[in-house]
């Protein structure tokens, strides 16, 4: 559920019924074959297409990497990691660290170099993902990671131990696993990496993680019909991408998507790199940033709620908590804490949200409350699906093509060149 009364003083609903034109618009881009995003939509289906050999295929291998490992190793980055890493940290706390690693996703020795130390009297299993087979950081990390486990592992043994993610028939990381057998997954042609969640991308590193990739699939595919028709009014994941879009055009040009639960800390992420690059080209775009309440309310806070009023916040709540954490009553009352006692600490949690929603609005700055039935891998589907049809549909408000990142290439040249690539 998509709650927006704390943005009913800074748009009206006469202009949400007048940008519902250009969501339409921007609904037909997106199922039209022949668009810009062409060769780019191929995720809009997949809940619905749900390909059960696939499920079958990815929840026995995970199986058997479960019972053959102490350590399971994701190496990628941006879309290539983000969406499993959100889900797992959020479904399954305390396993990133512990039976969980993620790799690739910098450029830091000290990391990588830590990793292995830690992985020295593990038994290892490495998924990389990459879908060009070709960015630096997971190739670098994946060279160094396989370098290690040939001195551990029979080449024999080995084929069982790395699981390759990538492309069906291009790139360095196709070649590499044709040429040792590494079993693989591939991603689909038409699924670029911040919308492959729901592909073997994510589903293979959280059936990993133990979590109900069927019911991930499954919270999609209602999330799907939920958001099928193009109606700002009852699509709530039209009416999302209007009202950014909105807001943008009135001086908002910062969203902040915050959480309540440090737990989904990684959802922040995967959001974040979701819209800005999809929608960060031709000199515009909201700067999607994030917040984990309530410790940031002790850092961002005063500026949000005094600074430049240049910002509107999407809030992400769960409404079914865990009630495990009872305040107790003390007879002292020497920190005048016992008007709380009895309640759960989520309770006081929950009165934060409100509180800050509240003061937030009062002081300029719109918000959004997603709100989430429950912490379940059938949520976080729904969460997902939501999120990348709303990226779509948004960019295609906003006015760009929300399906390449042309920017993300100046860097890289120039970082080859520094490094002396060959034909840099
Ligand atoms: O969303 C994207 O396209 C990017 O964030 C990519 O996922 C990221 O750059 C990793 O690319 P690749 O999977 O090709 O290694």
């Amino acid at each position: 559920i998509l709650d927006t009364k704390y943005t009913k003083n800074f748009i009206s609903d006469e202009e949400i019924k007048n940008i519902g034109l250009e969501v339409e618009k921007a609904h037909s881009l997106l199922i039209d074959k022949n668009s810009q995003g062409k060769g780019s939509v191929g995720w809009i289906d997949i809940p619905r297409e749900s390909d059960d050999r696939l499920m079958g295929e990815i929840e026995s291998i995970a199986k058997s990497v479960i019972t053959n490992s102490d350590a399971i190793v994701i190496i990628g980055i941006g879309g290539s990691y983000l969406g499993a890493r959100a889900a797992i940290e959020t479904l399954v706390p305390g396993l990133v660290g512990k039976k969980i690693f993620f790799a690739g996703y910098n450029i830091c020795g000290d990391h990588i170099k830590g990793l292995l130390d830690a992985l020295k009297n593990k038994e290892i299993v490495v998924n990389v993902i990459s879908k060009s087979g070709t960015t630096t950081e997971p190739a670098l990390a994946f060279r160094i990671m396989e370098n290690f486990m040939k001195k551990k592992y029979s080449p024999k043994k080995l084929k069982d131990r790395i699981i390759c993610t990538t492309d069906r028939s291009k790139g360095a990381m196709r070649r590499i696993a044709d040429a040792n057998g590494y079993r693989s997954f591939v991603i689909p042609d038409d699924v670029g990496g911040r919308f492959s969640v729901l592909t073997a991308v994510g589903l293979f590193p959280m059936a990993c993680a133990g979590i109900d990739i069927r019911e991930v699939i499954r919270g999609a595919k209602e999330q799907f019909f939920d958001s099928a028709e193009c109606n700002v009014e009852n699509n709530a994941c039209y009416r999302y991408a209007a009202i950014r879009n909105l807001l943008y055009r009135k001086g908002k040009k910062i969203e902040i998507f915050a959480s309540f639960d440090n737990r989904m800390h990684y959802i922040d992420e995967w959001w974040k790199q979701l819209f800005g690059e999809s929608e960060g080209k031709n000199g515009r775009g909201i700067f999607p940033a994030s917040c984990d309440f309530s410790t940031d309310l002790h850092s961002m806070g005063q500026l949000i709620q005094e600074g430049e009023r240049n910002i509107f916040e999407t809030f992400l709540i769960v409404d079914k908590e865990d009630e495990n954490c009872l305040i107790p009553y003390d007879n002292e009352d020497m920190d005048e804490l016992n008007y709380l006692a009895g309640k759960q600490v989520d309770y006081v949690n929950l009165k934060a949200y409100e509180a800050v929603s509240l003061a937030h609005f009062e002081g300029g700055v719109p918000n959004m409350t997603m709100h989430l039935a429950e912490r379940t891998p059938f949520c976080l589907g729904q969460l997902f699906y939501f999120f990348e049809k709303a990226a779509a549909i948004s960019g295609y408000v906003s006015g760009v093509n929300p399906f390449d990142q042309p920017g993300v290439e100046a860097y890289k040249q120039k970082m080859f060149k520094l490094l002396g690539k060959y034909g840099s």
